[in-house]
């Protein structure tokens, strides 16, 4: 299985089993996979296999200033738990805030949104971003079907 296959099937498992397989990959490679002007795709491997993955979005710039949002996240299910998201995470991070630095672009806002009902996401988020700001909308996707975003405002 190629990574970008690997990639497809790990998000629609866990985030998009309610979608069409095919449009999820198609998601995928539209957004300029693995790597674009606005968004970076990075994977984790345990022994060898794709076991996470995770895609920076640029959602907004402004001079040197950047506002990061994450476009995808998902652990495979047999790894979840185990610590692979925060090191994924942190590592991603890094690069992104290294690569946008040699560009001279600093990262000043980081964003996520997670559906509502999604509670081990949003402890996750709630832990990776250290009290972070959090502004739910209710009924977004459905009734009882909202989102919630999560900001952190980096100094
Ligand atoms: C959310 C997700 C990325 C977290 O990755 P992970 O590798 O499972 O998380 P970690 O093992 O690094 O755990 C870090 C923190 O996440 C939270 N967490 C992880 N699993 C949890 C669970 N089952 N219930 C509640 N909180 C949980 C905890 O705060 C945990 O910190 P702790 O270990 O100190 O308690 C992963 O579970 C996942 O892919 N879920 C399905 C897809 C998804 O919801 N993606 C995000 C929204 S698009």
């Amino acid at each position: 299985m190629d990574e970008l296959e690997r990639v497809a099937s790990i998000l629609w498992e866990e985030v998009y089993s309610e979608l069409d397989y095919a449009y999820v990959r198609k998601w995928i490679e539209e957004s300029g996979w693995p790597f674009s002007a606005y968004n970076f795709w990075f994977v984790l491997a345990v022994d060898g296999k794709i076991a996470g993955v995770i895609c920076w979005n640029i959602f907004d710039r402004y001079g040197s200033k950047v506002i990061l949002n994450v476009a995808w996240m998902a652990i495979a299910g047999e790894y979840q738990g185990k610590g692979y998201g925060t090191a994924l995470w942190k590592h991603s991070l890094e690069q992104v805030i290294q690569y946008l630095a040699n560009l001279e672009e600093k990262v000043a806002l980081i964003m996520v949104q997670v559906d509502e009902e999604n509670n081990k996401a949003r402890s996750f988020f709630r832990k990776v971003l250290v009290q972070p700001i959090e502004v739910i909308i209710h009924n977004v996707w459905g009734e009882n079907n909202g989102v919630v975003f999560l900001f952190m405002p980096l100094s």
